[in-house]
C-alpha cells in the first residue's frame, strides 16, 4: 500500500504556480539537509524520486548553508524548515504538516575537534535531538507498516584499530571522543526503538567523506583553502594517521540503496576501500592544487606544518563493506585519486562559497584552534 499526500499544496502556498494537487508516495523528513551530506542526499532523492516529497529541516549551523541547495531549492518535491531537533514542539509540528512517513537523519555536530572544546553542544543534538526524533516517530507512525527511521552514523564509534584488521557490523562500540560517544550513543537509543517499540529503524556507519559543500573546519577543504591562500597547512601529529575516504556522492547512492533494501532492525557499514595516511593525502592535495593553479612543484608541500596532536586523536579507521556490497549491491564508483581531482577542481571553482562560508565566525574558530605554534 502506498501512501498518499493530498494535503500538501495547502502548505507550499503559492509558489508552486500551477498549485496542482501533488501525490507524493513519501513524505522523508531528511535532517541536517542543508549540511555537507545531507545537500547531496536531498540533490540525489529529488532528482531520482519526484513522487517522494523532501522536508530538508536544518536548525542551520554554523555547519548548516542553503547555497549548498540552490540547485535544488525551487524543486517542486522540496521543501526548507528551520527547525532545531531539539525543539520537541517544532519537531512534531513538522511531523503533523508534512504527514512525515519517513524519517533519514543526519543532523548533527560532526566535528571531532569542536566536541572537544564543546562536548555538551554534541551530547544536545546527537543524543537528545535523535531522541526527540525517535519519540515522535513513534507517536506519529504508532505500529502502522510502510514507516522507515534512516540513523546515519559514523565508523568512530567502533574506536581507533592498529595497523591491520577492519571495522564489521560485528565490531563492539569502543568510541574515544566527545562526538563518537554521542554518535554512539544516539546508535544505542536508535536500537532500542527498535527493540523495545518495534520502531522500523535502519543505521549505517560509513567512513569519512569527501567532495564537494564540505565545510572547512575538515581536512581536506581546509587543507586546498590554506593551498589557495598560501597558508601553513597543519598536519596533526605525525600526520600517520588513516582514515578510509569516500566520495561523498557515493555515501548518497548507499543511502538510498540502504533506505530501500536495507532491513528493518538492521546496521550496514558503508566505506571506499581507500586508506591513506594524513601525510600521503596532505601531498597529493598539494600536488593537484599546485598544478591546477600552475603554481612551481613542491609549493605546497614547503608549507606543510606539523602541530600538536589533536587529544585522544584516533590512529586508524578502515570499513570492511562487504555487507552492503553483498547484500544490496552497492558499491564505490570513484576511485581516490579522481575525486581528490574533482573536489580540488570544484573548490577552485568555487571560490565565492568558500569565501562566504570562511568570512566571520570562521576566523574565529581559526585562530582559536590553530593558536598552537608548529611542533
Ligand atoms: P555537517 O556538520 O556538514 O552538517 C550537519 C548539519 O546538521 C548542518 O546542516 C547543521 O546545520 C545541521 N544541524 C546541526 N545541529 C542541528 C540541530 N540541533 N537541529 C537541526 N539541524 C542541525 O555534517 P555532515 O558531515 O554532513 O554529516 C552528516 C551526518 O553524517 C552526521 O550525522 C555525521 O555524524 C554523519 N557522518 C559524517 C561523515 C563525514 O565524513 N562527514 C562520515 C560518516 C557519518
Ligand atoms: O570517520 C567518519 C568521520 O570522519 C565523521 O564521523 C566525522 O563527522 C568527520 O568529521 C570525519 O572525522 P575525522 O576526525 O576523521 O575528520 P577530519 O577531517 O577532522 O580529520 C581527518 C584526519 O585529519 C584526522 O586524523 C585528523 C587530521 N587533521 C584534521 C584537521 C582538521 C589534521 O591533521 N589537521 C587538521 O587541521
Amino acid at each position: 500500500m502506498s501512501l498518499v499526500f493530498r494535503n500538501f499544496p495547502k502548505y507550499l502556498g503559492c509558489r508552486l504556480k500551477e498549485c496542482k494537487v501533488m501525490e507524493f508516495t513519501k513524505a522523508i523528513l531528511v535532517t541536517g539537509g542543508a549540511g555537507f551530506i545531507g545537500n547531496h542526499v536531498i540533490r540525489l532523492f529529488s532528482k531520482k524520486y519526484p513522487n517522494y516529497l523532501l522536508v530538508n529541516a536544518d536548525a542551520l549551523t554554523y555547519a548548516g548553508n542553503l547555497e549548498n541547495l540552490q540547485d535544488v531549492e525551487h524543486a517542486s518535491n522540496y521543501v526548507f524548515e528551520r527547525l532545531d531537533i531539539t525543539d520537541e514542539k517544532g519537531v512534531a509540528e513538522v511531523f503533523g504538516k508534512y504527514e512525515i512517513s519517513d524519517v533519514i537523519h543526519l543532523a548533527a555536530e560532526s566535528h571531532v575537534d569542536r566536541s572537544i572544546e564543546n562536548p555538551l553542544e554534541f551530547l544536545k543534538t546527537n543524543v537528545l535531538g535523535t531522541g526527540i526524533l525517535l519519540n515522535q516517530a513513534k507517536k506519529s507512525w504508532g505500529n502502522v507498516n510502510g514507516h522507515k527511521f534512516y540513523h546515519v552514523s559514523t565508523d568512530e564509534v567502533y574506536g581507533s584499530l592498529g595497523s591491520i584488521g577492519l571495522f564489521t557490523e560485528e565490531t563492539s562500540y569502543d568510541p574515544r571522543s566527545p562526538y563518537s560517544a554521542s554518535k554512539a550513543s544516539s546508535d544505542h537509543l536508535v536500537r532500542a526503538y527498535f527493540h523495545t517499540f518495534k520502531l522500523p529503524i535502519v543505521i549505517s556507519n560509513c567512513s569519512n567523506n569527501y567532495g564537494p559543500y564540505q565545510f572547512p573546519e575538515k581536512l581536506i577543504p581546509l587543507v586546498i583553502n590554506n593551498i589557495i591562500k598560501k597558508k601553513a597547512l597543519p598536519v596533526y601529529g605525525d600526520g600517520t594517521n588513516v582514515r578510509d575516504w569516500l566520495w561523498v556522492e557515493d555515501h548518497a547512492t548507499a543511502i538510498d540503496t540502504i533506505f530501500h533494501h536495507g532491513k528493518l532492525g538492521e546496521t550496514y557499514n558503508i566505506g571506499g576501500e581507500n586508506e591513506l595516511q594524513n601525510i600521503e593525502l596532505v601531498r597529493i592535495l598539494c600536488k593537484i592544487v599546485d598544478e591546477k593553479l600552475g603554481r612551481p612543484k613542491g609549493s605546497a608541500e614547503k608549507t606543510i606544518t606539523f602541530v600538536t596532536d589533536r587529544k585522544g586523536h584516533d590512529q586508524r579507521y578502515a570499513i570492511d563493506a562487504s555487507k552492503i556490497i553483498g547484500e544490496l549491491g552497492w558499491k564505490p564508483s570513484t576511485q581516490p585519486i579522481d575525486g581528490m581531482a574533482k573536489t580540488v577542481e570544484w573548490y577552485l571553482k568555487n571560490t565565492p562559497w568558500l569565501e562566504h562560508v570562511t568570512s566571520g565566525d570562521y576566523q574565529k574558530y581559526y585562530e582559536q584552534q590553530y593558536k598552537q605554534s608548529a611542533k
